[in-house]
């Protein structure tokens, strides 16, 4: 992922900073750095224990009003899928490390400091767009 980041940022006609860190810990990051966190399908591969921890990192490095995006994958509504999705749930989490039914939505609403602005099932219910923004 990284290679690939850096190929993209090599070619960006605007300046970008890559830096490796754990999201649950973010040790690289200030406090109160970013207006925006966007992130894909990192919360559907993160453990549900460190998810909190995770989303503890987002509320500090974000500006107070900064703003969120999260797009995760999770079980669908629909029958049909879900039922597909099940026959390859264990796999997918075998190789991915991936979960249909982490419990994100659920983390950032007990949080403090975060709040949901707008929930969106993409595509067939398989993914889960969350939007929000830090308070205060
Ligand atoms: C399913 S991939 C998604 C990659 C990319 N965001 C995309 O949408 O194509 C999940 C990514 O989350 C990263 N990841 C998992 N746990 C992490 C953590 N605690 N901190 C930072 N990255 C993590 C993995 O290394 C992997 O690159």
């Amino acid at each position: 992922m990284l290679r690939k980041a850096t190929r993209k940022a090599n070619k960006a006609n605007c300046k970008i900073e890559l830096l490796h860190d754990d999201a649950s810990v973010m040790h690289l990051v200030d406090s109160n750095q970013y207006d925006w966190i966007l992130s894909t399908f990192l919360c559907c591969v993160m453990p549900d224990e460190f998810q909190p921890m995770a989303l503890e990192q987002f509320s500090r490095v974000l500006k107070p009003g900064g703003k969120f995006r999260l797009l995760e994958m999770v079980y669908s509504k629909n029958r049909r899928i879900r039922r597909r999705q099940d026959f390859f749930s264990s796999f997918v989490e075998k190789v991915y490390g991936a979960r249909f039914d982490r419990k994100t939505a659920q983390y950032i609403e007990e949080s403090a400091e975060l709040e949901i602005t707008s929930k969106r099932f993409l595509k067939d219910d398989v993914y889960l767009l969350i939007e929000g923004i830090r308070k205060g």
